[in-house]
């Protein structure tokens, strides 16, 4: 992946424009059941990806990393399987994609620490203990 900072910023915005639209249907309709879901794709989808963008672009070495593109790719799937899985959930089909997403979403998020902790703000690899 060439610019990983980049392409969290497109998917960010990808889901944002998916969990508005979600949320301009939840208005229109006034039936709000779905807005935990709603809300998890915005928040893991946009904010936290669009967060991920901007460490990856302050920390070129981090996004060049093999690691990186682990968190990425997890932290993608996590967001495509829980927001459905939260959806069942509510409407009463079953809580077992839930539960995967949760655990892909606390696993990526452990990623990204082992990112932050590898890497120094701003570039190299670090040697601190
Ligand atoms: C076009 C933009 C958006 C619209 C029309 C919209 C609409 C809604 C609606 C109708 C609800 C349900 C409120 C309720 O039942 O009390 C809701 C809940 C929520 N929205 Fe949005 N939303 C939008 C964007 C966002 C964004 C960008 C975020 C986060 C970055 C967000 C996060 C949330 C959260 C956290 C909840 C509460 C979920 C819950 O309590 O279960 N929304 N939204």
């Amino acid at each position: 992946m060439k610019n990983i900072a980049k392409t969290c910023f497109v998917t960010a915005v990808l889901f944002a424009l998916v969990g508005m639209g979600w949320g301009i249907q939840m208005s229109a309709t006034h039936d709000h059941t779905l807005s935990p879901a709603h809300g998890h794709l915005n928040l893991l989808g946009f904010v936290a990806m669009a967060v991920y963008g901007s460490y990856y672009a302050v920390s070129p070495e981090a996004g060049q990393s093999r690691l990186a593109q682990f968190h990425y790719a997890l932290a993608v799937l996590s967001v495509i399987v829980l927001v459905p899985g939260i959806v069942l959930a509510i409407t009463g089909s079953g809580e077992t994609l839930a539960k995967v997403g949760s655990v892909f979403s606390v696993l990526s998020m452990v990623l990204f620490g082992l990112v932050v902790l590898k890497f120094r703000l701003g570039g190299q690899e670090s040697t601190a203990t």
